[in-house]
């Protein structure tokens, strides 16, 4: 008689500890919840490219984005609207150009996983200086703006984070590719237009945007 109580005990005591480990994951799953991380990978603009002979202005920028869930254990849910807006800051002025802006369909992506958004956007237009079948920018560098929002997928927790984002990323003048081989990543911009985000327009696209 005296075993049989001593091993129940020692199963009760098994399954306390169980349930602290158990519970101090999830509890450090909430704990370490992170937003994801957007990188500029590639960057290009055609018509600097000073080998590029075209016969007409291109006012195309090729981009390759990544988003990534960096949450080992936890998915996310990317909420309508998304936007990236990309415009052109020039060194002399101090207002931006704007260039294009395009819009993402909210979507869910797994812990770990990464989604990848590329494609050649057309934009309304690039700083003047470009004319002709070839031509040079004004010195300053291009601004990748993203707006969004993410929610964790977690049971009962709702809440969605405000995410606004930011990279300037310098183009060499005489290829139009993207200086530096890392990728840029996007950091907390601060900027936020409500009432233009909503009335925005999604901007053309060339072929097909999203892999
Ligand atoms: C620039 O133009 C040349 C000639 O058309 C082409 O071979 C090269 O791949 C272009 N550069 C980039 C980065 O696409
Ligand atoms: C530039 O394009 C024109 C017309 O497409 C072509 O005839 C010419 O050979 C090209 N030049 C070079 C250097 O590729
Ligand atoms: C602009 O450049 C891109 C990349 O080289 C090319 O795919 C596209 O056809 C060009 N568009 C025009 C109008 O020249
Ligand atoms: C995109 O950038 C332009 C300026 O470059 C700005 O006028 C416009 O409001 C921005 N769009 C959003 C959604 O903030
Ligand atoms: C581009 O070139 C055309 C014809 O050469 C000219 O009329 C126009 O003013 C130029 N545009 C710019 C922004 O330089």
């Amino acid at each position: 008689m005296a075993d049989s109580i001593e091993i129940d005990s020692g199963n009760t005591w098994c399954n306390l500890i169980l349930t602290i480990i158990i519970f101090f994951i999830f509890f450090s799953i909430y704990k370490t919840r992170v937003l994801p991380s957007i990188h500029v990978e590639e960057f290009y603009v055609p018509a600097l490219n000073s080998t590029g002979n075209f016969t007409t202005i291109n006012n195309t920028i090729y981009i390759n984005l990544k988003l990534k869930n960096r949450n080992p254990v936890t998915g996310l849910y990317y909420v309508d609207p998304l936007y990236f807006n990309l415009s052109f800051i020039p060194k002399e002025q101090k207002t931006s150009i704007h260039l294009a802006e395009f819009g993402l369909h909210g979507f869910y992506q797994g812990n770990g996983k990464a989604k990848r958004v590329k494609g050649l956007l057309m934009t309304h237009g690039l700083p003047s200086v470009l004319n002709g079948t070839q031509g040079a920018l004004p010195a300053g560098a291009f601004r990748v703006d993203f707006f969004g929002k993410v929610r964790y997928k977690l049971i009962g927790y709702h809440k969605r984070h405000l995410m606004l984002l930011a990279a300037n990323v310098e183009v060499d003048d005489k290829t139009g590719v993207k200086v530096g081989e890392k990728a840029i990543r996007l950091v907390n911009s601060g900027a936020w237009d409500h009432k233009r985000a909503i009335l925005l327009p999604v901007s053309m696209l060339l072929g097909a945007f999203f892999m």
